[in-house]
C-alpha cells in the first residue's frame, strides 16, 4: 500500500500542537508495518537549518490559486526512514507563526492544490490521501470534482482525520473562485456552502471516503449538537465511514527511564527516584521544598478549551488545602495574565512558566503527582497519557479522548488510573481534585493507582494498526464514497 500522509505540522520540524505530535510518530509506526508511507508538508520559513540544509530538491511547477500562478517547489528529506516532502513558496510560508494570518485561507487553498499538482513530479500516486484539520481540508473535495478525472489519480482514495472540529476554515463565498478555482456549482449546501460561507473542513467531510476522530468518545460527541459546532447533521449523515482511532504517544521520547531531560531516571519499580525529579523542580522554580506536599502539575495551551476557567472560579479554594501547583504554556492573554497574578498572590504554592520549553515540560511531568486536565472538549489529549507514563495521575473531565484513556480510581476493586468527573462545573473539578489528594494520603493506595497508569499501553502500534485496516478496507471498495 502506497499512502501519503498531508498535515500542516510535524515534530521535529515544525510545532505548534498535538497535531504535529502525531504526525511525527504515527507514519513511523504505520510504515513498520509494511506502508510505503510518506508525509508532505510546507516549507515554513521557521522549519530549523538544522534540516533545510539536508532537503534537496525533487521538483518545481506553478499552481492556480484563483487567478495567480504561484511558484511551488517540493523538497524532500529522508529521516527516521521516513520520506518527508515540503513544500516551497515562501512568499506563503515564510511568516512568523504557523497559522493565524489575513490569508490563510490563500496559503493553505495553494498548500491542498500544491499536495496534489505535486504527484507526477514526485512522482508518488498513492492508494490512499490522508489528510488532518481544515489546513488539508479541501484536498479530499479537489480530487472527487477535478482530479479524479486526470490520468494516475483515478483511484485515489482519501481518509480525513478530525484532531479538532472548532477550527475549521471559513472563508467568505468569493473564495471558492479567487482562490479554489471552483465553479459556483458546488456554492451548495450539500457541498461546500456554510452559513453564506465556504468552509474547507465540510469539503472534507462531504468528499474522504473515510473520516476519522483522534478517539472514540469524540466520534459520538461530534454527532451532538453540542459538540459538533454546527456540523453534527453532515456527521451523523457520514455516520458509516466515521471511525474513532485514539492516538498514542511516542516512547522513544516519553519515557521516565530514559529520558535526558530528568534529573533522575525511574520506572514503576523504583518510585522513590521519581521524588528526586520533585525536589528538583521544587528548588528549580523557588517553591518549598517538599517531598510530602502534592504537587499538581497542568502542561497545556492556554485556551477555554483546555478548561482554565474551571480552574480560575475555584482557584482560591484550592489554594487553601496543603498542595502546590505548576502550569507550563502560552495561549489567551486574560490566562496568561490571571496566572501571573496568582503567582504573586501565592508564591509557596503556585508557579506559572508562560512559555513552551519541551526539557521543562518533561521535568513538570516527572516531578508532579496529579495532572490536571478538566478540558471542555479534547478530540484526545496528549498531555494525560504523558502524565500517566510518567507517574503523575491524571485529573480529568469525562470527554474525548480522556474519558477513553482515563479511568477513575475504585478502592473497592483497586482499578483505575486517574480521577475524572462528568459535568462542566468548577466545585464538580474541585471535589474530585479533593477526592485524589485522600488517596495521596494513603501511601500504599497511591503506590497503586501510580503503578496502574504508569504500566498502560498507549504505544501507537495498536493505531497504525486501525489505520492501516482501514486504508485496506477503502481500497477494496468497487468506488469512491458518491456525495
Ligand atoms: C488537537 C486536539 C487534541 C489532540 C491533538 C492530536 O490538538 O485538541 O485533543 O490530542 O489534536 O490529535
Amino acid at each position: 500500500m502506497k499512502v501519503l500522509f498531508v498535515v500542516s505540522e510535524c515534530v521535529p520540524f515544525v510545532k505548534s500542537g498535538g497535531l504535529a505530535d502525531v504526525a511525527g510518530s504515527l507514519p513511523k509506526e504505520i510504515f513498520k508495518q509494511g506502508t510505503d508511507i510518506r508525509v508532505i508538508l510546507p516549507k515554513y520559513g521557521l522549519i530549523l537549518n538544522e534540516y533545510k540544509s539536508k532537503m534537496t530538491k525533487k521538483a518545481e511547477f506553478t499552481v492556480k490559486v484563483g487567478w495567480r500562478n504561484q511558484y511551488c517547489g517540493i523538497e524532500e528529506i529522508e529521516y527516521q526512514g521516513i520520506t518527508y516532502y515540503f513544500v516551497d513558496n515562501e512568499y506563503y510560508f515564510h511568516r512568523e507563526k504557523l497559522y493565524g494570518a489575513y490569508d490563510d485561507g490563500e496559503r493553505f487553498a495553494f498548500f491542498n492544490r500544491a499536495v496534489l499538482d505535486a504527484l507526477p513530479f514526485i512522482p508518488f500516486y498513492p492508494d490512499v490521501i490522508h489528510c488532518h484539520d481544515w489546513h488539508t481540508g479541501m484536498i479530499p473535495f479537489l480530487l472527487r470534482v477535478e482530479y479524479q478525472a486526470k490520468k494516475g489519480y483515478e483511484f485515489i482514495r482519501t481518509v480525513f482525520t478530525i484532531h479538532n472540529l472548532q477550527f475549521q476554515g471559513i472563508m467568505p463565498n468569493h473564495a471558492l473562485a479567487d482562490l479554489l478555482c471552483l465553479s459556483d456549482r458546488h456554492f451548495h449546501v450539500d457541498q461546500l456552502e456554510f452559513y453564506g460561507n465556504i468552509n474547507f473542513m465540510k469539503g472534507a467531510i462531504v468528499a474522504a471516503d473515510k473520516i476519522t476522530t483522534v478517539s472514540p468518545t469524540y466520534k459520538n460527541e461530534i454527532q451532538m449538537e453540542h459538540y459538533g459546532e454546527k456540523l453534527h447533521l453532515l456527521l451523523q449523515h457520514r455516520s458509516s465511514d466515521l471511525e474513532g482511532i485514539l492516538n498514542g504517544i511516542d516512547e522513544t521520547i516519553y519515557n521516565p527511564e530514559n529520558d535526558n531531560f530528568l534529573t533522575e531516571s525511574y520506572n514503576h519499580k523504583n518510585l522513590k527516584k521519581k521524588s528526586v525529579n520533585k525536589l528538583h523542580i521544587q528548588k528549580q522554580f523557588g517553591l518549598p521544598i517538599a517531598d510530602k506536599i502534592p504537587l499538581i502539575a497542568m502542561v497545556t495551551r492556554l485556551t477555554e478549551q483546555k478548561g482554565l476557567d474551571l480552574l480560575h472560579c475555584v482557584f482560591q479554594e484550592l489554594m487553601s488545602d496543603n498542595i502546590q501547583m505548576l502550569i507550563l504554556g502560552t495561549g489567551d492573554v486574560q490566562y496568561e495574565q490571571f496566572f501571573r497574578e496568582m503567582e504573586l498572590a501565592y508564591p509557596n504554592k503556585f508557579r506559572a512558566y508562560i512559555g513552551f520549553d519541551e526539557g521543562i515540560a518533561h521535568q513538570i511531568y516527572a516531578a508532579a503527582d496529579l495532572f490536571l486536565m478538566p478540558s471542555k472538549f479534547e478530540p484526545c489529549g496528549l498531555g494525560q497519557m504523558i502524565a500517566m507514563k510518567y507517574g503523575a495521575i491524571p485529573i480529568v473531565r469525562e470527554t474525548g479522548g480522556l474519558n477513553d484513556t482515563v479511568q477513575s480510581f475504585n478502592e473497592g476493586t483497586g482499578k483505575g488510573n486517574g480521577f475524572s468527573f462528568k459535568h462542566f462545573n468548577a466545585h464538580d473539578m474541585l471535589f474530585t481534585i479533593q477526592r485524589a489528594l485522600s488517596f495521596y494520603r494513603d501511601e500504599s493506595c497511591w503506590n497503586v493507582i501510580v503503578i496502574n497508569a504508569m504500566t498502560m499501553d498507549y504505544s501507537w502500534a495498536r493505531s497504525a494498526y486501525q489505520y492501516n485496516c482501514l486504508y485496506a478496507e477503502i481500497i477494496s471498495r468497487s468506488e469512491s464514497h458518491v456525495f
